[in-house]
């Protein structure tokens, strides 16, 4: 193995826009004074989660669903792995990992959603104590999903927090991608600005 380009630049750039999100949102949930830094990042957040969707499809090798997203069979047999010490090596994300993301970016677009109409007054109470427990359950993958990253990095011996910033991590040669894709990271990001300003006004 060596190492190679894997993650694109629209993988790392709405990781990184979604974390940053997601943790702007969750601090400035309960003042009234930075409500638009709220709803601003929280629409971030929903813009993110719609596009990784797409790009969930469309997007470079790594990035697909089909990749990354996986039975119980190749679930279990990751987990068996991780007991018996003997991780098997997944060049992008791994099976359990994988389950953590699809449901990061599905509560990401419901708490979005619901903010969204929450802040626009669509629903009574009930859309609000809604919208708080999604992003509540969201914080519980968060941690769940740091967990995973950190002992993920400690058992694979690689770390995979700078792999999600430079892109580049251990694989064969022929699973490496060609582009980084900037051409889309720009497309995501022109969606990012106009869904924060469109969504708050
Ligand atoms: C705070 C909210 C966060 C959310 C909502 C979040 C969400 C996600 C998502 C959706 C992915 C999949 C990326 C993709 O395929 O597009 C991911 C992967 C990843 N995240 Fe986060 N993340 C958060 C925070 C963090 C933080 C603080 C770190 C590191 C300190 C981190 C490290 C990573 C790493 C290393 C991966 C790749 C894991 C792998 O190699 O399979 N995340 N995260």
């Amino acid at each position: 193995m060596k190492k190679i380009l894997v993650w694109d630049w629209p993988v790392r750039i709405g990781h990184w826009l979604m974390a940053g999100g997601f943790a702007v949102a969750w601090l400035t949930a309960e003042s009234e004074t930075f409500r638009l830094v709220h709803v601003v990042s929280g629409a971030v957040v929903l813009a993110i989660a719609a596009f990784r969707l797409v790009w969930g499809v469309w997007g470079s090798r790594h990035a697909r669903f089909t990749n990354f997203v996986h039975g119980p069979k190749v679930v279990g047999s990751y987990v068996t792995s991780l007991l018996k010490r003997q991780p098997e090596h997944h060049t992008g994300h791994n099976p359990a990992g994988g389950w953590a993301i699809l449901l990061l970016l599905t509560l990401g677009l419901l708490s979005g959603i619901s903010g969204w109409a929450a802040y626009n007054e669509l629903g009574g109470d009930w859309l609000k104590d809604f919208h708080e427990g999604l992003a509540s359950s969201m914080l519980a993958v968060v941690v769940v999903h740091l967990i995973g990253v950190i002992s993920g990095s400690w058992m694979h011996r690689e770390n995979l927090v700078r792999a999600m910033l430079t892109g580049i991590k251990q694989g064969n040669a022929n699973e490496a991608i060609r582009s980084t894709r900037p051409f889309a990271a720009m497309v995501l990001l022109v969606w990012v600005a106009l869904a924060g300003w469109i969504l708050a006004s």
